[in-house]
């Protein structure tokens, strides 16, 4: 008899809530379909409508359970209008990360048949890449944590961009751990550190640190790149690349150009893993102009779920949650093929509550 696994939920504020629900709705589908107890899942209020009714960005002991769950799913959190004094926005889920030590952001970026491609070349049916984004130090260090930039009265603030060699190793290994896992499944198996080691001496050491780690993985290709040349050859050659390491900052920005190019933030799934926790969400935000409204394409949080769960297959050993993953994959994978999957926001006729009714009834 297999455990039952718990996951710490947060809905958050505006899409965030829909999608956060259809994911769910999602997971469970898929967990009951391989014949495997249901997921027990303990909410937990937090976000900026939370903050606008009782001064906190997150309900007391919140985080606390967020710790002893098997894994947390968020939604999304923050909204523009709510605000604190110095300007910054609602942001607890950077405290989770920070707390929690979720270094490693995991970003897919996968082309789906008919889902649109914005690059005119026929190869864009081909992008298959991930990148991978430290999440809790490098130019967010000081955003994790209240206090942390150097305010000089009203002439200048200093932000800092901090590289330490634990998390960098760390960051590393799951990069090539990461391409080896996708190698096994027919993927190039390469490694691109990305980063402005020509100029900065943080990014030389993020450098020094991946050259260090790299020959513990013999199988793996590397090649480096600057970020700015990146964010070039991501427009210009997306397909030539598999896993990109990167700090925190860089992956924050390419990581929506390559969100972007398969279509929209509303595909852009993400885990963010650390030793001991993971935390899934969708890469887009609460989405204000187009909340309530039913129009939020869904599939990036249930492709983030389906992250969750190979997660939770590999945390309790259990292979039959990595089988439910893959059962929402070939769900949304089969749904775009035969254009059973037509989310508005690719100009389709189907908003939210139609997107999750296509994905079940095919898984
Ligand atoms: N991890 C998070 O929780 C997270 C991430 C980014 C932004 N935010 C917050 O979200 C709020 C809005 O930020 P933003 O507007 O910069 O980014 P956003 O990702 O919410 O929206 C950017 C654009 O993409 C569209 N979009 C996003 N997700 C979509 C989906 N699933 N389906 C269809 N269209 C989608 C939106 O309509 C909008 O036009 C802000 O308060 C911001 O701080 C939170």
């Amino acid at each position: 008899m297999t455990n039952r696994l718990s996951v710490a939920l947060i809905k958050g504020d505006g899409i965030g809530i829909d999608v956060a629900e259809a994911a769910i709705a999602v997971a469970n589908r898929a967990v009951a379909q391989v014949g495997l107890p249901e997921i027990h899942y303990d909410q937990i209020l937090a976000g900026a409508g939370y903050f606008k009714d009782t001064g906190r960005d997150i309900e007391p002991g919140g985080e606390k359970r967020a710790g002893a769950a098997d894994a947390i799913f968020l939604g999304a959190i923050g909204l523009p209008s709510v605000r604190h004094d110095d300007g910054t926005e609602i942001s607890p889920h950077l405290r989770i990360r920070d707390i929690f030590g979720l270094y490693a952001g995991v970003r897919p970026v996968k082309a789906y048949p008919n889902a649109p491609q914005r690059l005119a070349d026929p190869r864009a049916a081909g992008i298959d890449l991930v990148i991978l984004r430290e999440s809790t130090e490098g130019l967010f260090y000081s955003a994790a944590a209240h206090g942390r930039s150097d305010i000089r009265g009203d002439t200048e603030v200093r932000d800092t961009l901090r590289i330490t060699r634990d998390i960098s190793e760390r960051l590393h290994r799951f990069a090539f751990r990461l391409a080896t896992r996708r190698k096994e499944r027919g993927k190039p198996g390469a490694v691109t550190c990305v980063d402005k080691a020509n100029v900065f001496a943080s990014m030389a050491f993020f450098r020094k640190i991946f050259d260090e780690i790299r020959p513990e993985f013999p199988d793996i290709t590397t090649g480096y790149n600057y970020v700015d040349a990146q964010a070039l050859d991501l427009v210009r050659k997306p397909w030539d690349f598999d896993v990109l390491v990167m700090e925190n900052m860089f992956g924050d920005i390419l990581s929506d150009l390559a969100g972007g190019l398969v279509g929209g933030m509303g595909m852009a799934a993400c885990a963010e893993i650390g030793d001991h926790h993971g935390l899934f969400q969708p890469a887009h935000g609460s989405a204000p102009d187009i909340m309530g409204q039913n129009r939020a394409n869904p599939l990036a949080a249930i492709l983030s779920a389906a992250l969750m769960l190979d997660y939770l297959s590999e945390r309790a050993s259990v292979p039959g949650y990595a089988d439910a993953a893959a059962l929402i994959e070939t769900a949304v994978e089969n749904g775009f093929a035969d254009n059973r999957l037509r989310p508005m926001e690719f100009g389709g006729d189907m908003g939210t509550k139609a997107v999750v009714k296509e994905v079940l009834a095919g898984i």
